[in-house]
C-alpha cells in the first residue's frame, strides 16, 4: 500500500497554510514581507472562490468617461476599523487588499487619501498596525482622522504617527483642506468616564450620551484664515471624516456646524467635500458644493432610515454571507475645471462612477447604473 502523502493539497489545507503564512508575516510587516503577505491574502480570497485578487482594472475602464481627460487622479482608502491582529485578521486582510488595489493602479494616483477610522478603539497597537500597512502604498499618503482613532487618548497617538489632523496644501492648482470634523462637546468629565469608557461611548454611536460631531470654533476660524487668500476660481477640495451636512443625527451622519463650514465654501466656483464615516455610496449637492462619501474596507453600514440625498445611487444591502460585499476603495478624477468624478471600486459589484456632470446637473445628466452584485 502506498503511504505517501497525497500530492494534491485540499482547498482547506491550502487555505490554512496561506492563512498561517499571512499571520506569521504579519509579525514583521516590513515592505519586503508585505509582498508575501498581500499575495497570501489574495490567495485566501481566491481559495474561498470569492473574488479576483485585483479589482481595480474594471475601475480603470470605468474612468473612460465622456468629457475629456482628468488633470490628475487620487485614490482613497477609508474606515478600516482595525483591531489588534490577534483579535481580528479579517479587517487587516481587507486593508491590505485595498493597498494592493491602489498599488495596481496604472498610472499611479498622485496621492492616496486615508479617510479616517483606521483603528477600531483608538489603541496604539491598532494605529501602529494601520500605519505599518499603509507604508506599503507606493504613492504618498495624506491622512485624515476619524472618531475611532481619537477618543481613547484625544489624538495623542495619532498625532505622534501622522502629525496634526488639520492642514491644507496645494496640488496642481487645487487647494486641499483636511479637517478634523469629529470633535465633540465634553460628555465625559462630568460623568467621570475613563478614556476607555469615552472611546466605547463614541464607538457606540446611537447611545444618547455623546454630542454631535463638529468642526468647532477654533478650526472654523482657521479654515476662514486658510481660505481667505484663495481665489474664488481656484478649485477647493475638503476632506472631512463626517459628512459636512446633516443627514442622520443618531448615527452622527452629521456635523453640527455644517452650515457654517458650507458658508465658508460658498464663494468658490468648484467646491467638493470628500468624507468617510458613512461607509457607503452617498452623493449630495448643496448649492455649489458636491459631497461624496467614501467606501469603507470594513463594516458597510445600512442606509440612514430617514431618507437619503436624492442624488445618491443606492448600493443595496450588502450580502451577509460575503464579508467583502459592500466594502471597497476607490479614486477621484479631478478635471481641469476643478470638478470631480468620484469612482467607487466596490469589491463585489461593478464599479460606479459619479461624474461631475451628474452632480453639477443635479442628477439630470449621466445618471450611473445601480451597482449590481457579482454573480458567482
Ligand atoms: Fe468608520
Ligand atoms: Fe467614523
Amino acid at each position: 500500500m502506498d503511504h505517501k502523502k497525497p500530492r494534491v493539497t485540499s482547498i482547506e489545507t491550502k487555505h490554512m497554510k496561506e492563512r498561517d503564512s499571512l499571520l506569521r508575516a504579519l509579525h514583521n510587516l516590513d515592505r519586503r514581507s508585505f509582498m508575501k503577505v498581500s499575495a497570501a491574502a489574495a490567495g485566501v480570497v481566491a481559495a474561498k472562490g470569492l473574488l479576483p485578487p485585483h479589482t481595480f482594472q474594471p475601475v480603470t475602464v470605468a474612468h473612460a468617461q465622456p468629457g475629456g481627460e482628468p488633470a490628475f487622479r487620487l485614490a482613497y482608502i477609508s474606515d478600516s476599523h482595525l483591531y489588534e491582529r490577534d483579535v481580528n485578521d479579517r479587517f487587516v486582510n481587507a486593508l491590505m487588499r485595498a493597498v494592493d488595489d491602489v498599488n495596481a493602479m496604472d498610472p499611479q494616483p498622485d496621492f492616496v487619501l486615508y479617510g479616517g477610522d483606521l483603528a477600531q478603539l483608538g489603541k496604539a497597537k491598532e494605529l501602529e498596525l494601520g500605519a505599518q500597512i499603509l507604508k506599503n502604498l507606493k504613492a504618498p499618503v495624506r491622512m485624515m482622522v476619524g472618531e475611532h482613532d481619537w477618543f481613547l487618548d484625544m489624538g495623542d497617538k495619532w498625532r505622534e504617527l501622522f502629525g496634526e489632523p488639520t492642514y491644507s496644501f496645494d496640488h496642481k492648482g487645487v487647494h486641499f483642506v483636511v479637517l478634523n470634523s469629529i470633535l465633540e462637546k465634553d460628555f465625559w468629565t462630568a460623568r467621570k468616564m475613563t478614556p476607555e469608557q469615552r472611546m466605547l461611548t463614541v464607538a457606540g454611536l446611537d447611545n444618547g450620551v455623546q454630542s454631535r460631531f463638529m468642526v468647532g470654533d477654533e478650526q472654523r476660524a482657521w479654515l476662514a484664515r486658510d481660505l481667505a487668500p484663495v481665489a474664488a476660481t481656484t478649485p477647493v477640495i475638503v476632506f472631512s471624516h463626517s459628512p459636512l451636512y446633516k443627514l442622520y443625527e443618531p448615527w452622527n451622519f452629521w456635523t453640527d456646524d455644517a452650515e457654517q463650514v458650507q458658508a465658508t465654501l460658498r464663494r468658490f466656483r468648484a467646491a467638493t467635500v470628500i468624507h468617510g464615516h458613512t461607509h457607503q455610496l452617498l452623493t449630495n449637492r448643496i448649492g455649489n458644493i458636491s459631497f461624496h462619501g467614501m467606501l469603507s474596507t470594513a463594516w458597510p453600514w445600512p442606509y440612514a432610515p430617514e431618507g437619503l440625498p436624492p442624488l445618491t445611487i443606492q448600493m443595496g444591502r450588502p450580502d451577509p454571507f460575503n464579508p467583502h460585499d459592500g466594502c471597497g476603495d476607490g479614486s477621484l478624477a479631478i478635471h481641469p475645471d476643478g470638478l470631480v468624478d468620484k469612482i467607487y471600486g466596490l469589491w463585489n459589484r461593478n464599479p460606479v462612477t459619479i461624474t461631475r456632470n451628474y452632480t453639477a446637473s443635479q442628477g439630470k445628466k449621466d445618471r450611473p447604473d445601480i451597482p449590481q452584485r457579482r454573480s458567482y
